[in-house]
This record gives structure tokens, sequence and C-alpha cells, in this order.
């Protein structure tokens, strides 16, 4: 499967969601336009907005204005998250260019990425009457991300992050925008929100949520692996997550396999890798030896089974079967 017969397919929804996301980071100083002229060029992969726009479809919607607007309103948002957390973790490269904060520098990568957190609500202002649905669902998914960010900054230092603080990090970081992209593109299908409405045409929004949060964790958990497998197509460089003492699922699974002393000897090297850069490369063959990403995949596995199980109440259509395609994608992507 590849993303672009995702954008084909879906068509003048794909194209409106480009132009409304255009017109939203208009600015007439020189710096922020030439800046976001540059962001959109090198837009990423857009996965959030195509799943607001086929879930939206998969519920029976059309995939017009209102969801047009959801979904610029997601990438809006997630891109300026991305120019935080680029300030938060040092991030030098992403999508194949100097990050913003290592071209600009740092302030500049925060203020742009308030430009676009700003246009991101003032897009979902923008959608009529379901505006304050809206407004709930996406500030939720702020401030779980900034908790997100916050926990794991704390556990940065510690060495203790658990299976559940690291499912609770990935869940808040990314997951929870994942599920609002797909909630949002539910609601825009304009099923299940007035206060008469039966209880089943709930259940769209039920699904196409719980769809959304195993693929978020599904997502993250593929990007923490390929953190440790590299990739020549990631456009970021692998290994960052060691070297900003993230413990993530491949570590977490190799720990499993050995006693108590070593993998409190192994968490005290995360603790000490700033002092010591060689503990990275003895860290990597330690996941290796311990079957690390064996482990993460299987959990990655049963991540995207759930997600697909998810969509069950759906009735089958071409935006379905794109979804299941795009949940096992998101397991075997390497960029
Ligand atoms: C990057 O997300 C942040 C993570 C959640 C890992 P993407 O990999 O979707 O970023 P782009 O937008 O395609 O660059
Ligand atoms: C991804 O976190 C989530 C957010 C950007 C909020 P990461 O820090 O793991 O993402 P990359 O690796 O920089 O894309
Ligand atoms: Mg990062
Ligand atoms: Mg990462």
């Amino acid at each position: 499967m590849d993303l672009n017969s995702i954008r084909t397919l879906l068509g003048a929804s794909w194209t409106g969601t480009e132009a409304l996301l255009k017109e939203a980071v208009n600015s007439d100083v020189p710096l922020l336009r030439e800046t976001n002229h540059s962001l959109l060029q090198h837009g990423g992969k857009m996965m959030r907005p195509m799943l607001s726009l086929l879930v939206a479809k998969a519920c029976g919607g059309n995939g017009g204005e209102e969801s047009q607007r959801v979904a610029a309103a997601v990438e809006l948002l997630h891109n300026a998250t991305l120019l935080h957390d680029d300030v938060a973790d040092e991030g030098t490269s992403r999508r194949g260019i100097p990050t913003v904060s290592a071209t600009l520098g740092n302030a500049a990568s925060v203020l742009v990425g308030d430009f676009w957190l700003s246009r991101a609500v003032s897009m979902v202002l923008s959608v009529g009457e379901r505006r304050d649905t809206y407004i709930d669902v996406f500030a939720k998914t702020l401030s779980d991300l900034a908790e997100g960010e916050i926990l794991q900054l704390q556990k940065a230092g510690t060495g203790d992050t658990s299976q559940d603080d690291y499912m609770r990090i990935i869940y808040c970081k990314t997951a929870s925008l994942f599920e609002a992209a797909c909630a949002a593109g539910a609601m825009s299908a304009g099923t299940g929100l007035s206060e008469d409405s039966a209880a089943s045409s709930l259940e769209p929004i039920g699904a196409a949520k719980e769809y959304g949060t195993a693929l978020g964790l599904a997502f993250q958990v593929r990007d923490d692996i390929l953190d440790y497998v590299g990739s020549d197509h990631l456009g970021k460089p692998a290994g960052s997550d060691l070297r900003e003492q993230k413990i993530t699922l491949p570590l977490l699974g190799a720990l499993l396999r050995v006693e108590r002393d070593q993998e409190r000897m192994v968490r005290q090297m995360v603790c000490d890798i700033h002092s010591h850069p060689d503990y990275c490369s003895r860290i990597l063959e330690f996941v290796e030896r311990y079957d690390g990403i064996a482990y993460a995949t299987e959990r990655l596995s049963e991540l995207v089974e759930k997600a697909c199980r998810a969509l069950d109440p759906l009735p089958d259509s071409p935006a379905k079967t794109v979804l299941l395609d795009l949940a096992r994608y998101t397991a075997a992507r390497d960029v």
C-alpha cells in the first residue's frame, strides 16, 4: 500500500484539505511565510488528516467541508507539536532536512509552533455548529501531549521507566492525537451527536476512537523500533532515543529477560549515558542479545490486530478497507 494512492482515492476531500492547510498558515511576515512554505513543501506523510477523512467516509460521511476542516486542524496541530518536540529533543533533522530549531534556533521553532497551533484552533472554530465538541476533543489531546512529554522528561533522568509508564507516555504523546483525528473524523460524518439521537449512532464514534488509539500506540511502537533498527527513508537520525535517555519498548522487552541485578545495571547505564557515550553501543548489543526488537514487534502486531478489530461495527466500504490497510502499513513502515 502506498500513501499516494490514498490521496488519489480521497480525491476532492484531499485537495480541499491541502488547500485549507496552505491558506491557514499564510502570513505577511517574511520569515514566517518562508518557513511555513518550506514546512508545507516537506510535508511528511500526512497520516493523521488521511485518517480523519477516511474515518469520516467509513462512517457514512462524504468528506465535505467540515471533515476537511477537521483534517486540516489535525495536521496543523501535529506540525505544531513537532516544532516544539524538536526543541525539547534537540532534534537536528526531520523529513530529510534540518529542523527549524537547527536552522533558525529554538526561539523561532517555538514561535512558529505557536503560530501553527493558533491556526489549528482557528480552523476548529471555523467548522460551525459542532465546534464546541471538537474543541473538547482537541483540548484533551493538547493536555495529553504536554503531560506525555513532561512525564517522558521526568523519566529520562531516572532510568526507571516501567512498561506502564511507557504505555502512558506513548498514549499521551502520540496515540491521543490519532484518537482525536479519528473521533473528530467520525463526528464530522454527522452521526451520534445530537441529544435525541439513538445510542447506536454513537457506535461509529466509539469504534473510530478505539481504532485511533490502538493505531496511534502501534505507530509510536514502530517509531521506537525504527529508532533501534534505523531506516534510510526515515528522514531523522536513528539511535536518538537512547541518547535522549528514553527507555522504549525494545529495551523494556530485553530487560524482561534478565535477572534484577542485570536490569539495574542496564538502567543505570541509561542514566549515565551522557558521560559515557560508549554505553549506547553496549545497550544496543544488549537489546539484540535479548531479542528486544522481536518482543516489541509482537506487541506491535497485537496493537494492529486490536485496531483492525475495532472497526468491526462499521459496515464494509472502500474507506474501511483502506483503514485496515493503513493499520497493517503502520506495522511495516520504514518511513
Ligand atoms: C512523527 O510523526 C512523530 C511521531 C509520533 C513519531 P510522523 O512520522 O507521522 O511525522 P511526519 O508528519 O510524517 O513527518
Ligand atoms: C513523538 O515523539 C511525539 C511528538 C512529536 C509529540 P518523538 O520525540 O519520539 O518523535 P520523533 O522521533 O522526534 O519524531
Ligand atoms: Mg522527538
Ligand atoms: Mg522517536
